[in-house]
């Protein structure tokens, strides 16, 4: 990985200076894992309405391995510092924020800009840690705990007994998934790379070959009926048996189109199809519904945004301090080996999330 300094502008006091600057990782283009930067920067006060958080723990999700080949729907412009959400604790507020948040730990998710050692976050967004909660652990259930919590409950709100079929349930999103639906009385089929069967039998999941080829037969034999319900963040032509295997009444959620992360062209093509296609099975009467969850749904009424995450993420950290959910860290590393972790993160290996932890200096 590449280093770079940005020298802060002069100031005599060391202190304040250091307390004044940051490390950042860089994404400076479409690189592979080794070509980002690490940098300092300057970090002005916070502005009104934000607090400073040091950041404790952030991750790799699959959305930085889309962002890296320039692949993400919503890519930001390059060069831009990527990591979707940490867990942190406040160092310093800006006006209109209480003096109170100082020294408490929180997560927020960012979309872009977490791979950092400090981050002024929106005070708004910021949702308390139970005490006593690693933050890594925590850190695996920011985004992966929405996303994974409101699809199961809000979208498929699928009933204790029933059985469903979870993509990727060794992926961060999916094991968490494959845990929380347990917990809840769902039966759960999981699909994964065999070398990960054992993992998923860990969750209390049965798992599946994704690549052994004729999945829906495979589900079939497990749920005669169907399931009644499929995540599915695959998409491209695998779609088609994750509606295929519904039960009457079932619901397929789709959160993505992982297949085409590696194939060239638009980005947005892939999800503009697989919206198209959902949309039709949704008009047709063949007694299943279909559902694009995006995590971002909604955050026009923002009290109405933020007031959700704070009740389902809070949901999801009390399971997690009560032992109902195991966090999944596949592994830690510092911020400053954001490379490393990015490659392993890719490496088809890992199960659950890999970890990047700050250090005191921030
Ligand atoms: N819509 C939303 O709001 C939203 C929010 C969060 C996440 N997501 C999506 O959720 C997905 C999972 O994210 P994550 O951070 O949990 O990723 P992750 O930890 O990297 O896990 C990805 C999982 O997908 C499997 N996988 C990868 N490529 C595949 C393919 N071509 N066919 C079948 N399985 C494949 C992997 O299995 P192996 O390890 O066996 O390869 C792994 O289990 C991503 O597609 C992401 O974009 C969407």
């Amino acid at each position: 990985m590449d280093t770079a300094h940005t020298p802060p502008s002069g100031s005599a006091d060391h202190g304040a200076a250091h307390d004044r600057e940051t490390v950042e990782i860089v994404l400076p283009g479409k690189v592979e894992p080794d070509g980002l930067q690490i940098t300092r920067r300057p970090l002005p006060p916070p502005e009104e309405g934000r607090a400073v958080l040091r950041v404790e723990a952030t991750g790799v999700s699959f959305a930085e391995q889309q962002m890296r080949r320039g692949k993400y729907f919503d890519q930001p412009p390059f060069p831009f510092v990527p990591g979707y959400d940490l867990i942190g604790t406040v160092t310093e507020v800006g006006p209109g924020v209480s003096p109170e948040t100082v020294g408490r730990r929180y997560a927020a998710v960012t979309k872009t800009g977490a791979w950092a050692g400090r981050v002024a976050v929106p005070a708004g967004d910021l949702v308390p840690v139970p005490d006593g909660v690693d933050p890594a652990e925590a850190e695996t259930l920011v985004v992966n705990g929405l996303t994974a919590w409101q699809m199961l409950h809000r979208v498929a709100r699928v009933r204790r007994g029933a059985t469903v079929l979870v993509h990727g349930a060794n992926g961060g999103v999916g094991s968490t998934l494959a845990q929380l639906a347990r917990h809840a009385g769902i039966r759960v089929v999981g699909t994964a790379s065999p070398r990960h069967h054992d993992a998923v039998r860990a969750l209390g999941a049965i798992p599946l070959d994704y690549r052994a080829g004729d999945l829906a037969a495979q589900v079939r034999a497990l749920a005669p009926a169907g399931v009644a319900a499929v995540f599915d963040h695959v998409g491209g032509p695998g779609i088609t048996d994750s509606f295929r295997v519904l039960a009457r009444g079932g619901t397929l959620v789709s959160y993505g189109t992982a297949s085409t992360r590696d194939v060239a062209g638009s980005s947005h093509l892939p999800v503009l199809r697989l919206l198209l296609r959902l949309a039709v099975w949704r008009v047709l009467p063949n007694g299943r519904r279909t559902h694009f969850y995006n995590l971002w749904a909604g955050r026009r009424n923002a009290r109405r945004f933020r007031a959700r995450m704070r009740r389902d993420l809070g949901t999801v950290f009390g399971l997690l301090a009560d032992g109902g959910l195991r966090a999944q860290v596949a592994a830690r590393l510092p911020l400053t080996e954001a490379g490393a972790a990015m490659a392993l993160a890719e490496s088809g290996t890992v199960i659950g999330k890999v970890v990047l932890v700050g250090s005191e200096e921030g």
